[in-house]
């Protein structure tokens, strides 16, 4: 026989059950309420309440709060991401994230380089893990970032582990082309007038690179390794440089990596000055050639101006169509670079996020030819025309020794 169909009376009295299930649903919501709050603490339940977006992705009740290490490397967005937190640091705080900034002079202070001298930076460190025990009351996610900490030495990276035992760590890097990352840190280097160690010409500095690298995998390659050595695979997260900035804003990327909360409005652009211009790339090698010169023949230490400055007296000295410049041979290199981010790629591609190899590649493939002055010729002939200048130089911008 079949079913017989529900009869009216029965289907009214599961509607008149309804209520009563709601009510008991309420209750037992009510009551728990205050159990709830006290596990979580005040904060994290208000959070809660506040963004729903946000509940998802925060510790549960019983979990720790995330702290956030962004190591860099230099060349990929740092600075920026530095301002912005800078700058978003009350409206972070709301979002139960907290942004230190340390008592340190400097140039950056929104950069928490201290970490990299603990001895040296003793106020910013004891600073900081005051922040710290306080942000762990009060169930407050941390973010630090540095890009000086992709440099750290295994014996730092295990005390700054230490410092964070009531955290869950997320480590997160940028991993950038090779060959750009590589042109953009030459072209930091050469602004400020550091290039000795690192090779002269772009050409000598890229070989040097490519020598010492072993495992080839790039300098990000071994960074990742580093700190997955030290805090454990799961821990280190990787954005894909380009496909990040191609998905938004990079800030809210390096957030949504660790699974933090982001910024729903747009963010307010932060203002930094250009990098080194490919076009001012020769003003500055041939800076650096000239105060080779007044170094070894006058015994001084030019002095460099600012960078507009230096290129319009270097312009005025030797004019930029008689200074001898060299195109590179870019396919070698090029080929070079791709195959380095392949084997990034195959090494950690369980670890990147916003993965875009497509873009990656066709930032290489289509590199901009690089020419630069040809040191080699300015070395041999160029000292006449260097001497001419050194009485000027003498009197104005070079520190006699
Ligand atoms: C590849 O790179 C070139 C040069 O930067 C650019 O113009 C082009 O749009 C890129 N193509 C893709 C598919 O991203």
């Amino acid at each position: 026989m079949s079913k017989t169909p529900m009869t009216l009376p029965r289907r009214l009295g599961l509607l008149f059950e309804l209520p009563t299930l709601c009510i008991i649903i309420v209750t037992m919501v009510a009551l728990s309420l205050p159990l709830v709050v006290a596990l979580r603490g005040w904060q994290g339940w208000s959070q809660t309440i506040a963004s729903p977006s946000v509940t998802r992705r925060v510790a549960g009740p019983l979990g720790k709060p995330t702290a956030l290490i962004h190591i860099g490397p230099p060349k990929t967005g740092t600075t920026y991401i530095q301002r912005v937190l800078l700058a978003y640091r009350a409206k972070l705080l709301g979002m139960n994230m907290v942004y230190y900034v340390p008592p340190v002079e400097g140039r950056h202070p929104e950069a928490h380089h201290f970490l990299l001298h603990p001895e040296r930076d003793e106020t910013a460190m004891t600073a900081f893990k005051d922040k710290l025990s306080e942000a762990v009351a009060k169930g407050q996610h941390v973010i630090v970032s540095s890009e000086a900490l992709s440099l750290m030495s295994p014996k730092l990276m295990s005390s700054l582990k230490s410092l964070f035992p009531k955290f869950n760590i997320k480590v997160v890097l940028t991993h950038r082309p090779f060959l750009g990352r590589e042109w953009s840190q030459y072209k930091q280097h050469l602004s400020q007038h550091n290039p000795p160690q690192i090779g002269v010409s772009f050409a000598e500095f890229y070989g040097k690179v490519s020598r010492s690298e072993t495992d080839g995998t790039g300098f990000c390659g071994r960074v990742a390794s580093k700190y997955i050595q030290e805090f454990g695979r799961d821990s280190v997260f990787i954005l894909d440089f380009l496909g990040a900035q191609n998905d938004g804003d990079i800030v809210n990327m390096l957030l949504s990596a660790v699974g933090l909360p982001t910024f729903e409005e747009p963010l307010e652009q932060v203002h930094l000055g250009p990098g080194l211009a490919s076009d001012q790339v020769v003003y500055f090698q041939m800076w650096y050639l000239l105060g080779e010169y007044m170094r070894e023949h006058h015994h001084c230490k030019l002095e460099a101006p600012p960078r507009q400055e230096l290129v319009h007296k270097v312009d005025a000295m030797f004019k930029h169509h008689t200074m001898p410049k060299k195109c590179l041979d870019m396919e070698p290199m090029k080929k070079y670079a791709l195959k380095m981010d392949a084997n990034f790629r195959v090494a950690f591609g369980d670890r990147i996020l916003h993965f875009r190899p497509d873009l990656s590649d066709n930032e290489t493939t289509h590199f901009k030819q690089i020419c630069e002055l040809d040191h080699q010729i300015v070395r041999m002939d160029w000292n006449d025309a260097f001497e001419k200048h050194a009485e000027t130089l003498l009197s104005n911008s070079c520190q006699k020794q």
